[in-house]
């Protein structure tokens, strides 16, 4: 029997995701102690709603049995102290001297979201701890959101701050944004935070109010990971944000959430081809969204995988975020028995495609797409049949009740 076997009854072990009894087990042997607390959140995948979050729209992702898990326990002094099992480096910040861009690469995240917090006049202590993760990193499935996520969770038990999901989304969003310097919208912090088991969530990224929509047990959710890890992702997202907000204003609104298709069509002529573009697909992916979580609510898979394939081709017409690897990726899908839609999903150039695939025709499906995806692009894919699962949470361990 090991220490970890010994912290935690069998129930609750049962409970935990494989990456938090990894770092559980990963505290044990970094601090040669036992954690007393593990932290963990989850990935996301979008089943539609694409480039639609930062123009206030909507989005319908859900939260996947991917984490990221953070074993840890109170400091007496105002020091961070992080081990990652997956980046293989340990690294520290002290909660005194929190400064946006005075800590880069993987621990900047954390770092962030201390910052973040600390803004909103939150106390926080200081804590150590050992990260472990199986949510695939630079495949879009935001496996930095899951991150933040768990940090802000770790951050809620050691400082004893009451945790409201949405609320946290926002802190990291800001952390993200402001501290990391990635410009992103809400919703992988908002799906990471507020995921709900079983279901997908409908999410308005302008209130934040989430309607759960029952994934139907005749289908499952396949992720499917082109290995064409996400180039020019920054600089194109920026470009597409600008974009936006520049077709919104020729359309006399702040944001393209507030333009009809009848009032983009009014506007038409003023504005540049590129423009209208990119402005038809936000405006009409809002429309596929709202009708994908109706198509849901009423267990109408067929229509809901209609949308996904048209949301596919107008991200890769109009909005111009696709590439041939997810074209490719998508193709295959497509042609297989049982898939009822498929598109790309996440921020796009690289990255996961998503798949609605019927239960009993699953496992052909990953295995054919997969060796077919291969053959044309050489390049090695990855297949993840995909659960949708509760949001952050934080466990106090056994041992220390
Ligand atoms: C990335 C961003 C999200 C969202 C998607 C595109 O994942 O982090 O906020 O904008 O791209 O839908």
């Amino acid at each position: 029997m090991t220490s970890t076997d010994l912290e935690m009854t069998t129930t609750r072990r049962e409970n935990l995701p494989a990456p938090a009894v990894r770092a559980v087990t990963g505290f044990s042997e970094k601090f040669a102690a036992a954690a007393t607390h593990v932290a963990f959140a989850p990935g996301r995948v979008n089943l539609i709603g694409e480039h639609t979050d930062y123009n206030d729209g909507f989005v319908l992702p859900m939260a996947i049995d991917r984490w990221t898990a953070i074993a840890l326990r109170l400091r007496a002094d105002e020091q961070v102290v992080l081990h990652s099992l997956d980046v293989g480096k340990r690294g520290s910040f002290s909660l005194l001297e929190l400064l946006p861009g005075k800590v880069d690469g993987w621990l900047s995240y954390a770092h962030g979201v201390a910052g973040a917090l600390a803004e909103t006049g939150v106390t926080l202590g200081g804590w150590e701890g050992v990260v472990a993760s199986d949510v695939p990193m630079g495949a879009g499935l935001s496996s930095s959101a899951a991150f933040e996520l768990a940090v802000a969770r770790a951050f809620s038990a050691m400082g004893g701050f009451t945790w409201d999901g949405a609320r946290m989304a926002r802190v990291c969003q800001r952390a993200e944004n402001h501290w990391a310097g990635v410009n992103c919208g809400i919703m992988d912090q908002l799906a990471s935070a507020c995921g709900v088991a079983g279901h997908a969530l409908l999410m308005d990224c302008r209130s934040l109010e989430i309607r759960p929509a029952p994934l139907d047990a005749r289908v499952k959710i396949v992720v499917l990971d082109t290995a064409k890890k996400r180039g020019l992702v920054d600089s194109a997202y920026n470009e597409r944000r600008s974009q936006c907000a520049e077709a919104a204003k020729a359309c006399g609104a702040e944001f393209l959430r507030d333009v009809t298709a009848a009032n983009l069509e009014k506007h038409r002529a003023t504005m540049d081809a590129l423009s209208y573009r990119r402005a038809h697909h936000v405006i009409s992916e809002n429309a596929r969204t709202e009708e994908a979580f109706a198509a849901m609510s009423r267990g109408d898979l067929l229509a809901l995988g209609a949308l996904m394939n048209q949301s596919h081709e107008s991200l890769r017409h109009d909005f111009e975020v696709s590439c041939n690897e997810l074209d490719v990726m998508v193709e295959c899908a497509r042609k297989e028995r049982g898939c009822l839609g498929a598109r790309m999903t996440g921020a796009g150039f690289g990255g996961c495609a998503v798949a609605l695939v019927e239960t009993d025709a699953v496992q052909t499906f990953t295995a054919n797409v997969t060796r077919a995806y291969q053959a044309q692009t050489g390049l090695v894919p990855a297949a993840h049949i995909c659960r949708a699962v509760a949001g952050a949470d934080v466990t106090k361990l056994e041992s220390n009740c």
